[in-house]
């Protein structure tokens, strides 16, 4: 038996043996009762009764051990010139002082912070603030407009708002106060502080009574230790798009995640104390929480904080750039940002500038890593290029080649085999498993492994209905795909209404609710297509209200802008089409998936359930004209 065979094999047949013993990886004030506590499925919990805190395993510690000396996070940005790098002992300066500063203001352990931020150091220090105080965090991607902020306000209900004066996108300089100001005027619940980190091009004003800056608190502030929480209790909610416009409030406790993370670091990344493993992600995202953050500073790495883009900041090379000047080991992305670089410097001219000796793996996720693009990677780094299949509900791979256990030959368009601790299946839409090769649900046999989601943030009946309802015994992954002869698993795709631009999951259930506002529509149908830099792009149809007289053309840029003001610009919304149908199924459901065959150019089976075939015929012209698929 190989070595994966075997640690795979012990982690689902003995879990209990095999997360416990990880778990002595972990510094706890008082040790689990139960490694696993599975008395209330699907509400599985994962090292009850123990308790810990994460900003000690993934900060103290390691000055604990000596090791405060070496480079905890590297911050590179170069859209602002800057270059700093924070030792773990003057990151233990800074957290444990803004986290004082946190108390100063009255949060405590269980209170809610939302952190509305760039890609700066404040961000994870902010974090690591609140999982010192036990108080549970909630990141809001920065890209988002000030709508989607205030639904999150709403139901995380914080006591503070952390936020920076302003971010620099590409070369936009973007205001953030004036967003945050405008989404507590949005919503209901209104947070008692906002903290701001003034940044230097861009000065916020402060409303007197409810805001504090940054730089000014810390200077009175004394510092905090970390305070133990039970391993269940919350470290953080990360809302994720589901197929309506409230977005799903993922809750991920502390222990089981500190455990899985740190694990992962070594099993998955092949990382381990030390090295320099950088994902380019943002905070926003659960690879800036589980990749950026926790995961790295846990193992004891250093991580990387950039500001930047792959392309235009200033060029094609940035990513080799950086690789080089900090001697990155690991780098993790999104397959889009390889288009990117791909598109401006096919021939990868840039890299020959830079010398990328201590690059050992590229991996990618966050969305389907196409053959062309794997192929390109692979070519042109010639080291292992690793496509690995997870989701912000689980929080760490799925599906990997585990680089720290066995690495497997690739086969390109597959993430490779389940990771230890998750039982992959597929089934068919009666819950019955299929043979090798039979594409259908991919889902999970319960329990799911420490680290994934607990449940979603109040509101358990979600949930159970989302995750654990359709396929009982198993957690529904929402993605379609199957599992080759060789065990290898191909996830093909979203079996829902969320869709994947640019590695960020977005709704067009979201997108529909907005459209529908549109005072001379009736009714829409978003789908997404696919696109060759993105991988996915939002198109919209609509109906117009019976007597309605517009010009059509005007309404199309109100939707455009309906969508950016109120999502944000990373829809990526920019077309739409007035249709005199939408194709229906005789129960009045939308065609969506069809639609989304047609624009592709792919084949698909009529429904049977399908009311007007008609209607199909007017689509296929509609997108034709429109120069679908592309
Ligand atoms: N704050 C505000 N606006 C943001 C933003 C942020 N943090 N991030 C993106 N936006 C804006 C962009 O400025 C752009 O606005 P525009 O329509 O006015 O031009 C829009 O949202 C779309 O952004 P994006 O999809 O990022 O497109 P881009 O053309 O600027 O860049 C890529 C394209 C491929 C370079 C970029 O998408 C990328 O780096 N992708 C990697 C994604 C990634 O890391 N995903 C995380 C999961 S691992
Ligand atoms: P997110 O929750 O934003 O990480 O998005 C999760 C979704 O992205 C998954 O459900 C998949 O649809 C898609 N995804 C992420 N990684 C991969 C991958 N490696 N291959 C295929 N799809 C992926």
């Amino acid at each position: 038996m190989g070595r994966y065979e075997e640690t795979y094999r012990e982690s689902i047949e003995n879990p209990e043996l095999f997360w416990g013993r990880a778990a002595e990886n972990i510094d706890w004030t008082k040790k689990w009762d139960k490694v696993l506590d599975g008395s209330n499925p699907p509400f599985y919990r994962w090292f009850s009764g123990g308790t810990m805190n994460t900003c000690h395993n993934a900060v103290d510690r390691h000055v604990d051990c000596g090791r405060g000396n070496q480079t905890a996070i590297i911050y590179d940005s170069p859209v602002t010139n800057t270059k700093r790098k924070i030792s773990y002992n003057e990151l233990k300066q800074e957290v444990s002082v803004f986290a004082g500063a946190l108390r100063d203001q009255g949060v405590t352990k269980g209170d809610t912070v939302i952190i509305y931020m760039p890609m700066i150091p404040e961000a994870a220090v902010a974090m690591l603030a609140c999982a010192r105080l036990g108080a549970v965090h909630s990141v809001v991607f920065g890209g988002f407009a000030p709508h989607e902020l205030a639904i999150r306000i709403d139901h995380a209900r914080p006591k503070v708002l952390i936020t920076a004066s302003g971010a620099i996108e590409g070369k936009k300089t973007i205001a953030y106060k004036p967003l945050v100001d405008d989404a507590i005027s949005q919503s209901d619940h209104k947070p008692e502080k906002v903290i701001i980190f003034q940044r230097e091009f861009v000065t916020a004003e402060l409303n007197e009574n409810r805001d504090l800056q940054w730089q000014e608190i810390i200077k009175t502030a004394a510092p905090a230790d970390c305070v133990p929480v039970l391993a269940t209790d919350p470290l953080y909610i990360l809302y994720t798009s589901g197929t309506t416009g409230m977005p799903k409030g993922v809750m991920r406790d502390n222990g089981g995640h500190a455990v899985a993370l740190n694990w992962s670091m070594k099993n998955i990344y092949n990382v381990d104390t030390g090295d320099v493993f950088w994902a380019a992600s943002d905070v926003g995202w659960v690879v800036g929480h589980s990749y950026i953050v926790y995961g790295p500073l846990l193992r004891g790495c250093t991580t990387i904080i950039y500001e930047g883009k792959p392309i235009g900041t200033p060029d094609a090379g940035a990513f080799w750039r950086v690789i080089s000047e900090y001697g990155v080991r690991v780098m993790f992305t999104a397959p889009t940002a390889f288009r990117a670089i791909k598109k401006e410097d096919p021939n990868g001219e840039f890299l020959k500038k830079y010398d990328l000796s201590s690059f050992k793996t590229l991996f990618l996720a966050g969305e389907r890593l196409d053959p062309d693009t794997y192929h390109w990677a692979k070519n042109l780094l010639h080291i292992p290029v690793i496509d690995h299949w997870w989701q912000t509900e689980t929080g760490w791979s799925i599906v990997a080649n585990c680089m720290g256990i066995e690495e497997f030959p690739v086969k390109a368009g597959s993430p490779t085999k389940p990771a230890p601790g998750y039982d992959v299946r597929i089934v068919d839409d009666r819950n019955k498993e299929v043979p090798a090769g039979q594409e259908g649900n991919i889902v999970i046999k319960l329990p799911l492994p420490p680290g994934t989601l607990a449940t979603l943030w109040r509101n358990e009946e979600r949930f159970v209905s989302s995750y654990m309802k359709h396929f009982p015994g198993y957690y529904e992954t929402s993605d379609g795909g199957y599992i080759d002869e060789d065990g290898y698993v191909y996830v093909m795709g979203r079996m829902d209404d969320v869709i994947n631009i640019a590695g960020h999951r977005l709704s067009t259930g979201a997108m529909e609710e907005i459209i529908s506002t549109h005072p001379a529509i009736a009714e829409c149908a978003v789908i997404g297509t696919d696109d060759q830099l993105k991988g996915q792009l939002p198109l919209g149809f609509f109906i117009l209200k019976a007597g309605v007289e517009a010009d059509v053309e005007e309404i199309k840029q109100e939707l455009v802008k309906m969508v950016r003001s109120q999502i944000g610009p990373i829809a990526c919304f920019k077309e739409s089409s007035l249709v005199k149908r939408l194709p229906k199924t005789r129960s009045g459901k939308i065609l969506r998936g069809t639609m989304r065959a047609i624009s592709n150019g792919k084949e698909y089976r009529m429904p049977s359930t399908i009311d007007d075939p008609t209607i199909l015929d007017e689509i296929t012209e509609t997108l034709k004209e429109m120069g679908y698929p592309r």
